[in-house]
């Protein structure tokens, strides 16, 4: 029954075969010139699992011959060798590939062996929802990095994880078992994803130990037939913490041989290493600043010693200090562009600055972070979470892509010009070479992966997004339904509905108007904690007071964070009067009788919008409800119990949040629902 989870959305459950499917399934599987162990050679496997799971076809694999009723796999070259010309190659880039059902049997071609495999599970995926079209098409990634990041502890645990512990550590070292790692490589090269740095970032120095850099080399072992290469999580004081020098200064001579050898006995175990990421002067790790050196110099240091084997290091943006609250000039949400815009332009090209979408953390609602407008001879990445943090913790349905589409798709207009997020973090906007996405996944030993059946959706449509965000969010969904639970039209028309109907819940239950988070931020971040967010260093303010609610971020009263957008944005924020309601109370202190362009106080949207939130928490239980009978027994329990779980926590949410705001307001609910009548 575990096998339900595991499987993810490469289920391949059983369909009728049609008389077109009959036409239509290729006799045989042509992997060409396919060693053990390579991409081309699991693609093959994958096909003829697929084959036989879905339509209960047996087709033969063979490495060399062009059978034309079969499915071809391979790459351009290999085909060129194998089976001839081809009159018209088609365009791929790095990873890209072609596959065309339309003439005599299939064919799937990668640029490389990856984009082969990709190819594979595209195919598959058309059969797994009973698409037998003719298609011939090539695609390619938007950006080379589609990475994700495990925030695994050497330990066994996961930071911010809810799915179990760690699949790769225990106790300090490298699981012995490492079949779960290659699971987990195999889902992820079925949406296209590359990399996987498997260690936390506030990563331990011992992590780099000889016999654990012997360990990382098995994960990389595992993971590459996938595609999949490994990445590293670096703790910046390891020179001196494992290495026992004096000094951690990224100037220092010493400190630079040592991470030289040391990246040279990483990449002599793994020699296709994908990169480090680097968690640097933040919330307490050690960094430069130390020793009074830039934050590039910083990122530079490992840049260097990565230059030779083409490695690549994912430096973190997310750098922010402790405020003092009574100061209403104090921003955090400054901190990333005061940090790095002085630095633009000084980082070596292997560097790419990973970017939270929003400039806080991980929030519900957060405008873009303006970092992206203001790096322009930077490399640059989007981070999201696909971990719930501050949303449910996987206790709650929430679909996130249209959250994360907020930012992908918000036109920055830098220097007036058309600046859509997702054309500077692809490198499109500023022609850098490099650049694109990473996501926190922290997948663990459960058998849900995630801790949940429904969160994987969220891991899936972070892929299809990594590799095209211009995909549509509801679109890449339904492909999740139909491969996840089947091609149940009820089932599809249900699923979608409550998932698009899960973020804009949340965020009425939890915080609105871009209050930002009202979720405790000192310790679970779990929960309602409204009064949490202020009287504390951590700059996640509300300054709510009896009268008046939100953040003053403008520039003629504020902290001038609006300034930090180009013009035309700027424009926009800094008026209370074109503030979209959804941000309102980020970039101004309002009264809460101040009117919104809906037409309603702020109080009273408080007050609606957080029964409205529950009712719509309610009512995903009794959707699911309908469809009792058409799921199997197993997913349809343990996700009716988690709903029926998160539609009483979004009560106890409203609750919370209604009173508190209440009791601080004295200003009564039209509706009178709250406080005592
Ligand atoms: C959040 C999270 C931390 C994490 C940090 C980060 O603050 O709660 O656990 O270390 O983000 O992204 O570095």
């Amino acid at each position: 029954a575990a096998e339900n989870g595991l499987k993810g959305w490469l289920r391949y459950e059983s369909l009728p075969c049609s008389s077109q499917c009959r036409r239509n399934l290729p006799s045989g599987i042509v992997a060409l010139n396919a060693t053990e162990t390579s991409p081309v050679y699991v693609a093959g496997l994958e096909l003829q699992e697929g084959l036989k799971d879905i339509y209960g076809s047996h087709a033969q694999i063979t490495h060399s011959q062009c059978e034309t009723d079969s499915v071809v796999v391979g790459t351009i070259d290999q085909y060129r060798q194998t089976c001839g010309r081809m009159d018209e190659p088609p365009e791929l880039d790095e990873d890209g590939f072609w596959l065309s059902t339309s003439g005599q049997g299939v064919q799937i071609l990668g640029q490389n062996e990856r984009g082969a495999l990709y190819g594979a599970f595209e195919y598959l995926s058309m059969l797994a929802q009973g698409n037998f079209s003719e298609v011939a098409y090539s695609t390619n990634p938007s950006a080379p990095v589609r990475w994700v990041n495990q925030w695994d502890n050497m330990d066994g645990s996961i930071e911010r994880g809810y799915g179990g512990e760690s699949i790769f550590f225990k106790d300090g070292g490298i699981v012995n078992d490492l079949s779960r790692a290659a699971q987990y490589a195999r889902l992820l090269a079925s949406i296209r994803i590359n990399a996987v740095v498997v260690n936390n970032v506030n990563a331990n120095a011992t992590t780099l130990t000889p016999q654990n850099i012997e360990g990382l080399g098995r994960i990389a072992d595992v993971f590459r037939p996938y595609g999949v290469q490994l990445g590293i999580s670096l703790n910046f004081a390891t020179p001196q913490i494992l290495g026992g020098l004096s000094t951690y200064d990224p100037l220092n001579k010493c400190v630079i041989q040592w991470w030289t050898n040391v990246t040279a006995q990483i990449y002599k175990r793994v020699p296709d290493m994908a990169g480090y990421l680097v968690k640097a002067d933040s919330e307490g790790e050690p960094g430069p600043e130390t020793y009074n050196r830039t934050l590039a110099q910083g990122a530079n240091l490992f840049a260097k010693a990565l230059q030779p084997y083409g490695g690549i290091v994912m430096f973190r943006a997310f750098v922010y200090n402790q405020l003092n609250e009574s100061n209403w000039k104090a921003d955090r949400a400054k901190a990333a562009v005061d940090f790095f815009k002085p630095l633009d332009g000084k980082f070596e090209e292997n560097v790419i600055v990973q970017i939270k979408y929003g400039p806080i953390d991980f929030q519900v609602r957060e405008p873009t972070s303006p970092l992206f407008a203001n790096l322009f001879h930077t490399n640059t990445a989007l981070e999201v979470e696909v971990t719930q943090e501050y949303l449910g913790q996987q206790s709650h349905l929430l679909y996130l892509p249209p959250l994360w589409k907020t930012v992908m798709d918000f036109d920055l207009r830098v220097e007036r010009q058309p600046s859509v997020v997702r054309d500077i973090y692809t490198g499109k906007r500023f022609n850098r070479k490099l650049g694109g996405s990473a996501a926190v996944v922290n997948v663990g030993t459960n058998a849900t992966w995630l801790g949940s059946h429904l969160s994987m959706s969220n891991l899936y449509a972070y892929g299809r997004l990594a590799w095209d965000p211009t995909e549509d969010a509801q679109e890449i969904l339904e492909d999740w339904i139909r491969l996840t639970f089947g091609l149940d039209n009820k089932v599809l028309q249900t699923l979608t509905r409550m998932s698009m109907e899960s973020w804009p819940a949340y965020e009425n239950y939890s915080g609105n108007l871009g209050i930002q988070t009202l979720t405790d931020i000192l310790y679970t971040h779990y929960g309602p904690n409204p009064a949490s967010q202020d009287n504390n260093g951590w700059g996640q303010w509300t300054r709510a007071n009896h009268k008046t609610i939100g953040m003053d971020r403008t520039v003629s009263k504020g902290t001038g964070y609006t300034g930090q957008y180009p013009a035309e944005v700027a424009a926009i924020y800094e008026n209370l009067d074109t503030t979209p309601d959804n941000l309102v109370l980020w970039f101004h202190h309002v009264n809460y009788t101040h009117r919104l362009h809906s037409g309603k106080t702020v109080i009273q949207h408080f007050y609606d919008a957080h029964y409205e939130g529950a009712v719509t928490a309610q009512t995903f239980l009794t959707q699911w409800e309908s469809l009792e009978g058409k799921v199997d027994p197993e997913r349809y329990e343990d996700i009716r119990r988690r709903l029926d779980y998160q539609t009483g926590h979004s009560i106890v949410w409203r609750d919370a949040i209604v009173n508190f705001y209440h009791n601080l307001s004295r200003i009564p609910d039209e509706m009178k629902r709250v406080g005592n009548h």
